[in-house]
């Protein structure tokens, strides 16, 4: 081929090979082989390397993944992106159709669309072409993911008409990719994901647009952002339009012009749900006209003409064949539920927390009993109740026991506490999950020791401490089970790399109680190095915003062990930093979250979530938990039988959620 005619080859491959994408990822009706796609791919590929100035911002070349950044830029929204009203029954439906009719009348339609369970994205496109994608982030700022979502083959590089504009989106994870990712991740004994939104929000915010071009990710337009000039008189114009365009919408919706047959959509999806193959966990619906929409307008959260319908948590029976104990990092023993193997929600269900033994009494759980099970939020198996009716007499009274399952030392209730602890500083369980903490994703995220390899090691006795985990060598890893000459190399690598962390993971991993990845950041932005923070007193602690009164005990005690300077001899020893490396500025990186900067009381009891791990994901996510309701106060959760701090709250006009908002919100 002469020069000429190979730059119009290059232009022809775009073409035809964005006209094969499209057909394949929105429309589902490939026209092409795999292989002949992949041939194309190849010859362009090759043309582009030889003519890099003809490799365009929409050449399909672009979709694989381009080079790693440092961080996500923050992207101001330029329309915020709000999030939905709920509605979990008919009545809440009929009131929003009640509500909606009284401002604009009776001649109304509702488009019923989808709730895909995924990840809220923006996607900014400057004369049709994609410039920008973004995260919700808090709402009014997100994260720039430009790169991560071009390798979403369904999101077109560029549009049929040379259009400036904004369209909102969720992007999500098919079931099918997300069985195969897990089933992928176990064999490499990593944490597989809970659900296909946590690995959709995962693979976005991989910082390797390589990683999230792997991921198999989708997505489904719903709206555009800023309508301007479109000529778009309703939201279901606007699906058109957006279809025309070149986005994928999703097929299923509906327009009715009346809630009962909204509620009769609604209803059908209840069964239909699992037959599709992506994730939604309700319905939307919203008012048709634009004009309409505009008469209803917002409240400070959410459109008045739109609303969620969430379905409720599936519900399945299945036999609770055993109860079994184990002793977690800071001794807390718990109580888990073995059931006979159950799916619900889409996995198998095998194992559910009972938390305490409080909740077993309270419930009245045998060893033997049929019970009812849920996922809370579709994510974490529950016990709801015992079928009392079919027990037959042979079942077991459970109680928990008086001395540690692990190593027999005697059980403690601490004060204020419905758990048992065991208090013994050499239970070896504390020791292995104290290790297994070390080494997780958050603290010094050492990839390729997860909790099997841990396990292993430590009942060889090759470690027994964090510091141990630092003299491993290659010899030792091949011994176990499970691990190829390329794994112990690359766990080599990791456990070295894991040495140059900043001081923020090294102290999260240490597992001083009560310091969460939040304050162990704040910390290493305070004192820079471990050896300022262990001349620290517990007033040098609390005059920092972020820190009370019980963690600072909590740092000064831990750090005047003469064993605990003992092991950060041995770390030094290792090679491993113990000094910060971010950015000096106090201001942390945390303003994605709705709790960051935010002081909440929590109330009453909490069920699905034990007030420890409410707290801990709070100030995880930037928020300090007090326990008094005063005026400084942004939010109380309110648990079942609230009581006098509910009323504080609203005496003073503070918002008040209940814990499915509190978990909703800590899984944004
Ligand atoms: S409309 C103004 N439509 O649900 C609100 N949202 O709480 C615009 N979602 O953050 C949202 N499917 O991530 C809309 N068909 C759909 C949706 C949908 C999923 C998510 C979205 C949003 C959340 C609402």
């Amino acid at each position: 081929m002469d020069k000429p005619t190979e730059q119009t080859r290059v232009i022809e491959l775009q073409q035809l090979l964005n006209q094969y994408n499209y057909e394949y990822h929105v429309l589902d009706t490939p026209s092409v082989s795999d292989e002949e796609y992949d041939s194309l791919m190849r010859e362009l590929t090759q043309l582009e390397a030889k003519f890099p100035e003809l490799k365009t911002a929409d050449s399909p070349t672009q979709r694989v993944g381009g080079d790693v950044l440092a961080n996500f830029e923050k992207v101001e929204h330029r329309t915020p992106m709000l999030s939905l009203g709920n509605a979990f029954n008919d009545a809440d439906l009929r009131d929003f159709d009640r509500r909606v009719r009284q401002v604009v009348g009776d001649d109304v339609a509702y488009v019923c669309e989808m709730k895909i369970d995924g990840l809220a994205v923006s996607l900014r496109y400057q004369q049709g072409l994609f410039i920008q994608g973004t995260t919700r982030g808090d709402g009014t700022v997100g994260e720039g993911i430009t790169e991560n979502l071009k390798t979403i083959r369904s999101i077109p590089l560029r549009l049929s008409d040379p259009f400036d504009i904004e369209v909102r989106g969720e992007a999500f994870m098919p079931k099918k990719s997300f069985e195969a990712l897990n089933e992928a991740k176990l064999v490499n004994d990593e944490m597989p994901f809970a659900n296909p939104r946590n690995a959709a929000a995962g693979s976005l915010r991989q910082l390797d647009p390589k990683l999230a071009a792997k991921r198999n990710l989708d997505i489904y337009v719903y709206s555009i952002a800023d309508l301007g000039e479109t000529g778009v008189v309703s939201h279901s114009e606007g699906l058109d339009l957006l279809d025309q365009l070149g986005f994928k919408t999703n097929p299923e919706r509906r327009t009715y012009s009346s809630i009962d047959e909204v509620i009769t959509f609604v209803e059908g999806w209840v069964d239909k749900r699992p037959n599709l193959s992506y994730d939604i966990d309700g319905i939307v619906i919203k008012v048709d006209s634009l004009e309409q929409q505009a008469q209803l307008g917002f409240t400070a959260k959410s459109p008045r003409w739109a609303i969620a319908y969430k379905f409720r948590a599936e519900e399945v029976e299945t036999k609770l064949i055993d109860i079994e104990l184990s002793v977690g990092r800071t001794g807390v023993v718990t109580p888990t539920a073995i059931l006979e193997p159950v799916k619900v929600a889409g996995t198998t269900v095998q194992r559910a927390s009972l938390h305490n033994e409080d909740l077993i009494r309270e419930k009245d759980i045998r060893i033997g009993d049929y019970v009812v099970v849920k996922k809370a939020g579709d994510i974490i198996p529950e016990v709801v109740n015992v079928l009392v009716d079919r027990r037959t007499g042979e079942e077991q009274a459970f109680h928990m026991p008086t001395e540690c399952p692990e190593c027999g030392s005697e059980l403690v209730r601490l004060e204020d506490e419905v758990a048992l602890r065991c208090i013994n500083p050499r239970c070896p369980a504390q020791i292995r999950e104290g290790l297994i903490h070390f080494v997780s994703r958050t603290a010094m995220n050492i990839e390729g020791l997860g909790e099997k390899v841990i396990a292993q090691l430590f009942q060889e006795k090759l470690i027994t401490n964090v510091a141990d985990i630092y003299k491993l060598e290659k010899d030792q890893l091949i011994k176990l089970e499970r691990m190829g000459e390329k794994s112990a190399d690359n766990l080599v690598n990791a456990i070295e790399a894991s040495k140059q962390n900043s001081l923020e993971k090294l102290l999260f991993g240490l597992g001083i109680r009560h310091v969460g990845a939040k304050a162990a950041k704040t910390l290493a932005q305070h004192f820079e190095t471990i050896d300022n923070l262990k001349r620290v007193t517990a007033g040098d602690l609390v005059a920092i915003n972020e820190i009370g009164e019980k963690m600072a005990d909590s740092i000064v005690t831990y750090f005047s062990a003469p064993e605990v300077s003992e092991l950060i001899e041995e770390l030094r020893g290792q090679g491993v930093n113990l000094e910060y490396k971010g950015p000096k500025a106090v201001k942390i990186d945390d303003s994605d979250s709705y709790f960051a900067g935010k002081t909440i009381v929590l109330t009453g009891k909490l069920e699905r979530l034990s007030r420890n791990d409410a707290k801990t994901e709070i100030e995880a996510q930037g928020g300090k938990v007090t326990g008094s309701v005063s005026k400084s106060t942004d939010l109380v959760i309110a648990g079942e039988a609230a009581g006098s701090k509910l009323a504080k709250a609203a005496e003073l006009g503070i918002e008040v959620w209940d814990e499915d908002r509190l978990i909703e919100e800590l899984k944004k």
